[in-house]
């Protein structure tokens, strides 16, 4: 069997990687090869993240870099279609909910190659997210659907997804947090910052940062951090050119992206940190360190049920007063959700390479081996 696996842009590559590495370890009989779309294309973004996470060169780059989600998901659509005719994979395994997975997922299965998505069934309900509509766009067409949370589980089974064909397997991204989380604790902070003296600032969404004055109102609204300590914030490349458009205040202190192993030591030894990002709050939930999401809605639910998460919205009178109320308040214990255990990347290789052929077989016995890629027909 020879099975792809994609990853696109920067929160794919350490759900991969144990994944990869699972499947790399003696089972020599099957293949897996990997696919770097190039969603993600700088040191700061990709590079520097291969490194940290020891993966392999990607065997294929398809180079498809930035662009209108329009734009982007089309150019990874046909760059993968020409990579999957020449390779004739029987398994492509997508991960998350970038929009190099739903591209990816869409592309194979519509060449009858068999899918499995690893991260399957988060919903935030939020149909305003590009994430949410990659997410339903590719669960729908998955043969094999690979969850983290048990909310997962529920939302496919409403929305009528077999349920032979889901697996719930724990969380490929903590596997990789365990895996290298005392490497991030042992390095030294920058200067500034003093252990479980500051704060770790993110924001990403272009619902956050794609306007002046709802980023400005968030920026404001930190002022109950702010005054007490320092905000470390790696700034993301969609947010640095907005940033020269607000007022940023005095203890923000804005740091270029962070490899990997860094941004983990700098989040372990914080205080708190406010994010809008989904993967942060599932790492915080896992580290024990106190996380104020800047959204509405939250996928990863498990996070404010039994970890450390508090969703705080947007609205910046909202956020002043949850952030008052955790600075108030010590850190809280956290559970740690079933199956966060480091070993999501193994269930996953071992449903894929026992399961594998089966199902390969039933996804698609019409058009597997049709690789020509016709044109399609009209009606
Ligand atoms: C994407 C994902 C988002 C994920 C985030 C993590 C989608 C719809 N969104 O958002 O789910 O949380 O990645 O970062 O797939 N850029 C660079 N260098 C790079 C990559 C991007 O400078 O290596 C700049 C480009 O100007 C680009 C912008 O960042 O236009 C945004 O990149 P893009 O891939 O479009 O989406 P993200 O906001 O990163």
């Amino acid at each position: 069997m020879k099975y792809v696996i994609v990853a696109g842009a920067r929160p794919n590559f350490m759900k991969v990687a144990p994944i990869l590495e699972a499947f790399r370890s003696g089972r020599s009989e099957h293949s897996l090869v990997l696919v770097h779309t190039g969603q993600h294309y700088d040191a700061a973004m990709s590079g520097d993240f291969f490194r940290d996470l020891g993966l392999p060169q990607p065997d294929i780059e398809l180079g498809v870099g930035s662009g209108s989600h329009a734009e982007q998901t089309a150019r990874v659509m046909l760059a993968f279609e020409r990579f999957c005719g020449e390779h004739k994979p029987q398994w492509v395994i997508v991960v998350g909910d970038v929009n190099s997975t739903v591209a990816c997922a869409l592309t194979a299965k519509k060449l009858g190659i068999a899918v499995a998505h690893v991260e399957a069934g988060l919903r935030s309900w939020d149909m305003s997210m590009p994430e949410e509509i990659n997410r339903l766009c590719t669960d729908a067409i998955s043969d094999l659907l690979f969850t983290t949370e048990k909310s997962a589980n529920l939302n496919l089974a409403k929305e009528g997804i077999p349920k032979e064909r889901i697996y719930f397997v724990g969380n490929t991204m903590i596997d990789t947090l365990l895996r290298h989380i005392d490497a991030g604790r042992a390095l030294a902070l920058p200067p500034q910052f003093q252990p479980g003296a500051y704060s770790v600032l993110t924001l990403h969404r272009p619902a956050n940062v794609d306007s002046t004055e709802l980023l400005q109102g968030l920026l404001d609204a930190l002022e109950p951090v702010t005054s007490r300590m320092p905000v470390a914030f790696p700034v993301h490349p969609r947010t640095v050119r907005r940033l020269e458009e607000v007022r940023v205040p005095a203890n923000l202190i804005c740091l270029e992206p962070m490899s990997y192993i860094r941004f983990l030591g700098l989040v372990a030894n914080s205080r708190m940190v406010l994010t809008d990002s989904g993967g942060i709050q599932e790492e915080t939930t896992v580290l024990g360190i106190p996380c104020v999401t800047l959204r509405n809605s939250t996928e990863r639910p498990v996070t404010c049920e039994m970890g450390t998460n508090i969703l705080a919205g947007t609205d910046p009178d909202h956020i002043r007063q949850v952030l008052c109320s955790v600075l108030s308040k010590p850190k809280h214990a956290a559970r740690v959700p079933p199956k966060w255990d480091g070993k999501a990347g193994q269930r996953i290789a071992e449903v894929l390479l026992t399961q594998g052929s089966a199902k390969a077989r039933s996804a698609a016995p019409a058009i597997q081996h049709s690789f020509s890629m016709d044109r399609v027909s009209a009606g």
